[in-house]
């Protein structure tokens, strides 16, 4: 199969030039001007912007968490995850209690065979070394292309470990080659918080908020910062939502440590209005760490645009409102947490990051594709557009208008975060090396046809096949 893509504006996280893409047997085989190769398929761009396929390091699909699971399994999700323009993803496996690694492997893999519509990766979340898996079997892990280990800081009582768990992941990591991933939130003063706000009355959703300040948050964040730099582990903090976090991750970054820092779409749109909305509507803006004060979206636009933090995820973990996030209608500790983004994220950072002047385009694409790429072992293989790589794709309108609604998406969830915003750019066309995905607003290809990436290890780069021939 090969497709010519003709004429489009080619945007990296480097350059921005006009011209033709040639894809065979699933790679770029060929960039230049004026080409003419004879192709099974050819699409014309001109006008449009030819993107790398986006890559969303952080997503929860077919995950049970909060009593229940979370609505978008990984057709759904990966379906949601193709509109939008993303074509890798990388999810968290969360070790049960009790299971050893490969067993949550077998797992998770399990509920992706055969149905995957994109491409895709595990992070595993390391629960229990005391029971289940060992620190011996951790360390096999980046053998079968898992490359990265993640710890919960808070949710105390399910998924949250002790500073011992977090601090010898982090060892084997630095022994590993591994990246290791904290939600740095301190799980025990959140616990003490959420007991004393729910014994004075206060069961509504906006108190999911009041009991995870952003100390909590920055107190959590320094500490695994301190402790990566103990165990010689490279860190990246997952959704950094506050001043009191990106603070830390300025300092580590601004000595030269290996240090880096995510946020997601969610927390530059969503804020304090949103969870005190009345009537239980606030119970959809519930995640961890929770919205903030807008006084932090500026200070996360600033991070992002000066590689403080270095990308933008969306923490998919979608639920129904009504029927899931119920389950907290009379205390707000168990409504489930987490909400659906996959599918909006280049919409919002395009339309509020690049068309609003706050980021280049280029930095969009390093910060939704190149950058995750690259820190999680992906790259060159995802996440750029060069010869050699997969032909993963997006040729984005970048005048196409449209609203934002749950009415039209792909998520099972029933709401959306940023319902009824106006954006201007959207994914038109997008190829999953070389397939086409999304065509004319249907998904035109199979589920199955997305594949498990084995990454490479922290720093090292992932590349198929023999090296391409020169040009
Ligand atoms: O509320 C959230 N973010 N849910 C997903 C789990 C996590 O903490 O990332
Ligand atoms: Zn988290
Ligand atoms: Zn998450």
């Amino acid at each position: 199969m090969s497709v010519l893509i003709k004429g489009g504006r080619i945007v990296t996280a480097a350059d921005d030039y006009v011209g033709d893409i040639y894809v065979e047997d699933e790679t770029i085989t060929l960039i230049g001007a004026d080409l003419d190769q004879p192709a099974d398929k050819t699409i014309d761009a001109t006008g449009k912007y030819v993107l790398p396929g986006a890559v969303d390091p952080h997503t929860h699909l077919d995950m049970p968490f909060g009593g229940t699971v979370t609505i978008d399994d990984v057709e759904s999700g990966q379906t949601a995850a193709a509109f939008g323009g993303t074509t890798t993803h990388v999810d968290f496996i969360i070790q049960p209690q009790g299971a050893t690694f490969a067993q949550a492997l077998e797992e998770w893999r399990a509920k992706a065979n055969g149905v995957q519509v994109i491409d895709m990766g595990y992070h595993m979340a390391v629960t229990d070394l005391n029971e289940g898996g060992t620190l011996e079997e951790l360390a096999t892990l980046p053998d079968e292309g898992i490359t990265s280990y993640k710890l919960f800081m808070a949710y105390k009582g399910a998924l949250m470990v002790d500073d011992e768990t977090l601090f010898r992941t982090m060892e084997v990591a630095a022994e590993t080659g591994a990246l290791v991933m904290v939600h740095a939130e301190n799980g025990d003063v959140i616990d003490v918080l959420v007991k004393q706000a729910l014994e004075a009355g206060h069961t509504e959703p906006l108190y999911h908020a009041l009991t995870r300040p952003p100390e909590a948050e920055g107190e959590a964040t320094n500490r695994a910062i301190q402790l990566a730099r103990l165990a010689g582990a490279p860190l990246y903090v997952v959704h950094v939502t506050c001043r009191e976090a990106v603070e830390p991750i300025a300092r580590a970054r601004d000595k030269g440590w290996d240090v880096w820092g995510e946020t997601c779409t969610q927390y530059f749109f969503n804020s304090l209005d949103d969870i005190a909305k009345p009537d239980f509507e606030g119970a959809k803006y519930v995640y961890s760490p929770p919205v903030r004060d807008k006084s932090n979206w500026d200070v996360l636009w600033n991070a992002v645009r000066t590689d403080i933090l270095s990308a933008i995820s969306t923490d998919h973990c979608a639920f129904l409102w009504d029927g899931q996030k119920t389950l907290g209608k009379d205390d707000f500790s168990k409504i489930p947490n987490g909400g659906p983004g996959l599918e909006n994220r280049l919409q919002m950072i395009h339309e509020f990051g690049v068309r609003a002047g706050r980021i280049s385009l280029n930095r969009m694409v390093e910060l939704l594709a190149t950058s995750p790429a690259k820190l999680f072992g992906l790259y060159p293989r995802k996440g750029t557009i060069a010869v050699g790589s997969d032909a993963d794709i997006v040729i984005f309108d970048p005048e196409k208008r449209l609203t934002i609604t749950a009415a039209t998406q792909h998520s099972k969830s029933d709401y959306n975060l940023f319902e009824g915003t106006e954006v201007t750019g959207s994914p038109e066309t997008v190829l999953l090396r070389g397939h086409v995905l999304v065509e004319n607003g249907e998904l035109v290809a199979q589920p199955g046809i997305g594949q498990f990436v084995e990454r490479a290890r922290f720093g090292e780069e992932l590349r198929r096949g023999p090296a391409p021939a020169a040009a």
